[in-house]
């Protein structure tokens, strides 16, 4: 049996990613996170066979010496800092956790002769882009945010381990992930924990800033068949076929809880406010022969009825340690 490690595993991505590895594949995993506030070992609640937990840092080598005595096959590197709006609070914990961070385990892949190393990216990395362009894996990268461009810095450092040691990787770029588990600063489960509770949707500038959307289930799948079967070396877009105006996500999140539209507040841009990120993600089709499933609409409604049934997911985090800095990011919009 395989082992994969995956790190950053208690966060939104990488749990659904676990629990789909668990329930549908025969890999053992061992999840390596440092449980930050985005971290929630709930969301893995029940899942012990063929699973064990590691608490650590990725930037901290000596954290990383707690798995000198675990066995691995693969490393999946969801361990990230995510949050634009943070990243432009506090860019230093960005640099050091997303780029730091990578290397140690670039450098702990190539000790332990992976298999396989697959860096989970972003389409942030190509930056804005105008209509109807979509970036390729060949497109410029042009990251304007303090997150962006650690996510950049890291596929760079991640493709100079390729080039000079032969490192067998792979680097995914996906775009804006929506679903079950996601943290409540995110545009999606934020607008509707809000509109659950009668309170105010806070949408940057004229909300006509556009996102391509792909429900988690359907990134996570992808990223298995890139692990398993991507070409060494290579980048794989992944897209959800889906792009969107930010105006138009929180209008259908208030029509499906019924809820007014008096309840937007067009509230002040975010700095460096990407326009449009918009990806083309033909090469993982025809090489790979993925494509995604989960239609825009269905998958927004498995997610708001997934938050209306785990109400107590939200509250508890929205009064655990992160509810200061949640309360003072609300009553500053
Ligand atoms: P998240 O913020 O929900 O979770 C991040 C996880 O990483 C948390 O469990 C946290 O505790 C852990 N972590 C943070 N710093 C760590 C460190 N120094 N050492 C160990 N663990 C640490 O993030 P997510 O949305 O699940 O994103 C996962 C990955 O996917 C990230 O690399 C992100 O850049 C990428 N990505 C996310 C999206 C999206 O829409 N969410 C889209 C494309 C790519
Ligand atoms: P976000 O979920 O933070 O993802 P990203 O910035 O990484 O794409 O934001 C998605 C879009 O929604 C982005 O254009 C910013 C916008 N947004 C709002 O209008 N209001 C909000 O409260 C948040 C969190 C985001």
């Amino acid at each position: 049996m395989k082992t994969i490690l995956v790190t950053g595993g208690a966060g939104f991505i990488g749990s659904n990613f676990i629990i789909l590895v668990l329930q549908e594949t025969n890999y053992s995993v061992i999840n390596f996170d440092k449980l930050t506030y985005a971290g929630n070992l709930e969301n893995l609640e029940g899942f012990s066979k063929n699973y064990k937990f590691v608490k650590g840092d990725i930037a901290d080598t000596d954290d990383l010496k707690l798995l000198d005595n675990e066995e691995f096959d693969y490393i999946v590197n969801f361990a990230a800092e995510t949050h634009v709006d943070r990243s432009i609070d506090s860019p230093n914990i960005f640099t050091i956790t997303n780029v730091i961070g990578t290397q140690n385990l670039l450098n702990l892949a190539l000790e332990r002769s992976v298999t396989k190393f697959v860096q989970i990216s972003t389409d942030e990395v190509y930056g804005s882009v105008a209509k109807p362009d979509c970036s390729t894996e060949t497109s410029p990268l042009n990251p304007t945010s303090p997150y962006s461009a650690s996510k950049t810095a890291a596929d760079l450092i991640a493709l100079s381990y390729f080039k000079t040691y032969k490192l067998n990787l792979n680097i995914t770029r996906c775009s804006n992930n929506y679903g079950p588990c996601q943290f409540p600063e995110k545009l999606i489960p934020l607008m509707i924990n809000n509109a659950a509770n009668n309170n105010s949707l806070p949408v940057y500038g004229d909300g006509k800033n556009i996102r391509d959307w792909i429900y988690v289930e359907d990134h996570c799948g992808a990223i298995l068949k890139v692990m398993e079967k991507g070409i060494n070396g290579e980048i794989y877009n992944i897209g959800g076929n889906s792009e969107k105006q930010n105006i138009e996500i929180v209008k259908l999140i208030l029509r499906e809880l019924d809820r007014p539209e008096t309840l937007i507040h067009f509230v002040e841009d975010r700095k460096g406010h990407d326009r449009r990120y918009a990806i083309d993600f033909s090469k993982i089709t025809h090489e790979l022969g993925w494509k995604p499933k989960t239609d825009f609409n269905i998958g927004m409604k498995k997610t708001i009825n997934w938050y209306s049934k785990n109400k107590k997911w939200l509250d508890n985090i929205v009064s655990g340690d992160y509810k200061e800095y949640y309360s003072k990011m609300y009553e500053e919009r």
